[in-house]
């Protein structure tokens, strides 16, 4: 069989870059491993997790977040087998979904292991290790990313006492005691998730504060808002060992800046350490394709490898590991191999943490506009002086702009608090658009709305807020 373009991968950089080609007029095959589409991020990643976070959101909210609304309803009660099936239907839904568009795209689709023999070449060996060799004037491998387990440390994931995101989304009852080793954005989320539920969370993480890339203020203040929530964290701490016991398992860890070792205790250990591409049984060395020094699929600007015709896009490529950024680069791909110009800019993607309050950026934190030596300006509004805001008892956090000092040109947007990942996409519409702090903050904002604290630090960038 024959087709313009095979996608090796059905994750969001695979599946959408199958819509957009056959949209562009392609034959379009996909293969892949999983019995259903949609990848890590639909079947294992960002829809569970975000099935799960809701759900748990309003159970801890039942608990303690409606009295003082004099909403008075008793004590919730916990059905974790109904929030799983809820968890569960919300995945069917999604990858059905895919499959719908699949069909209505006239996508073929083979479920099996796929393999790049070469120029135009891919086999894919089914479940019954039958052998069937298609023919493409383009393939591209989108095989995502894998848990990258901690680095040096031999850890054994059995996803039961052990476990990675895959696991943390599937316990089938409340941990007493989870410690999660990683304060990035899976160790913050499950974290936050088990924690509302009722356990009891410790978060370990090698640097001295949790999501090492964001902001730095932001990042200290939902240390703060986390810890307040009950989450202990312990910083610039090194898991050097993971082990069963009889009653779970410990973790062992010692000061970055040297010291004595620690160990804790707990009936469920997250390992949350990041992840690695999934470049494993694909036949690229046969194949000749080149990978970089992290092992992830080495491209050119059009997202082409070393091998004519062999493209890659989303985690199993360099930048972030973001499923938004997947779907661009699948998009800008089928773009690309239709004979246009098809583009991503990496410098506004958006970055969210679905945690409550949420966190949300797009563009450079201050931080790196330190490091970069750029001459910039920041402006501030907290949501406590938000009407909206107060209205909600959503008062925690804050919006800070970063614009150029000289252009007044908007260069990073960071917000923590209520709906942080929604609003953060006026900012990165702006910043498409290479607009200014004034014209954010001299955009009309509807009132009462949370968005006006975005106006309102925008105001705050280029002369004063009027609400402070
Ligand atoms: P991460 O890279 O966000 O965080 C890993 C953390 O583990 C880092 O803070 C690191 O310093 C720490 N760490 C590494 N070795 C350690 C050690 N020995 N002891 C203690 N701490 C150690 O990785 P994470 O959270 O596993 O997420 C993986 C990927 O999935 C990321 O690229 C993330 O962006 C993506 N993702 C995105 C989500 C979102 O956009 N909402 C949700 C979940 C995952």
């Amino acid at each position: 069989m024959s087709y313009d373009v095979i996608i090796i991968g059905s994750g969001p950089g695979g599946y959408v870059c199958a819509i957009k080609a056959a949209q562009l007029g392609m034959k379009v095959a996909v293969v892949e491993k999983r019995a259903t589409f949609g990848g890590t991020c639909l079947n294992i990643g960002c829809i569970p997790s975000k099935a799960l976070l809701h759900a748990s959101e309003m159970f801890a909210h039942a608990n303690h977040g409606m009295e003082s609304l004099g909403v008075e309803i008793g004590k919730p009660k916990l059905n974790l087998e109904k929030m799983m099936a809820h968890k569960d239907a919300t995945v069917k839904s999604n990858v059905d979904g895919v499959a719908f568009l699949f069909k209505k795209n006239k996508i073929d689709s083979f479920i099996g292991h796929g393999k790049v023999l070469g120029e135009g070449k891919i086999s894919v060996t089914d479940n019954d290790g039958k052998e069937t060799e298609l023919e493409a004037r383009n393939i591209v491998i989108a095989t995502g990313s894998d848990v990258a387990g901690i680095p040096g440390v031999e850890v054994d994931i059995d996803e039961k006492v052990i476990v990675s995101s895959t696991g943390a989304i599937a316990l089938n009852k409340v941990p007493e005691h989870i410690v999660v080793v990683g304060g990035g954005v899976i160790g913050l989320e499950m974290g936050s998730v088990w924690g509302r539920l009722g356990a009891k969370v410790t978060v370990v993480e090698y640097l001295d504060k949790i999501l090492g890339g964001m902001d730095g203020e932001v990042a200290k203040q939902f240390q703060r808002i986390l810890a307040k929530q009950g989450m202990e964290f312990k910083v610039g701490a090194k898991v050097t060992g993971v082990e069963k016991s009889d009653k779970g398992a410990k973790v062992s860890f010692e000061p970055v800046k040297g010291g004595d070792t620690e160990t804790i205790n707990a009936d469920i250990v997250l390992i949350a350490t990041g992840r690695k591409p999934f470049t494993e049984g694909l036949g690229l060395e046969d194949a000749g394709v080149v990978l970089d020094e992290r092992g992830r699929v080495r491209t050119d600007h059009h997202y082409q490898t070393n091998v004519p015709g062999v493209y890659a896009i989303g985690d199993v490529i360099a930048g972030p590991m973001l499923a938004h950024k997947a779907e661009d680069e699948g998009v800008a791909l089928a773009e690309i191999m239709a004979g246009q110009a098809g583009h991503v800019n990496y410098d506004v993607i958006p970055g969210v943490v679905y945690t409550q309050p949420e966190v949300a950026s797009v563009g450079k934190t201050e931080e790196e506009l330190k490091a970069d030596g750029v001459k910039y300006k920041s402006g501030k509004f907290p949501f406590s002086a938000n009407g909206r805001a107060r209205a909600m008892e959503a008062s925690d956090g804050f919006v800070k702009v970063l614009a150029d000092a000289e252009t007044d040109r908007v260069l990073g947007v960071h917000i923590i608090g209520f709906g942080a990942g929604e609003m953060i996409h006026e900012a990165a519409v702006l910043m498409e658009f290479g607009g200014s702090s004034e014209d954010l903050g001299r955009t009309c904002h509807a009132h009462p709305t949370m968005s006006e604290a975005v106006k309102e630090a925008a105001l705050a960038t280029f002369f004063k807020p009027i609400h402070l």
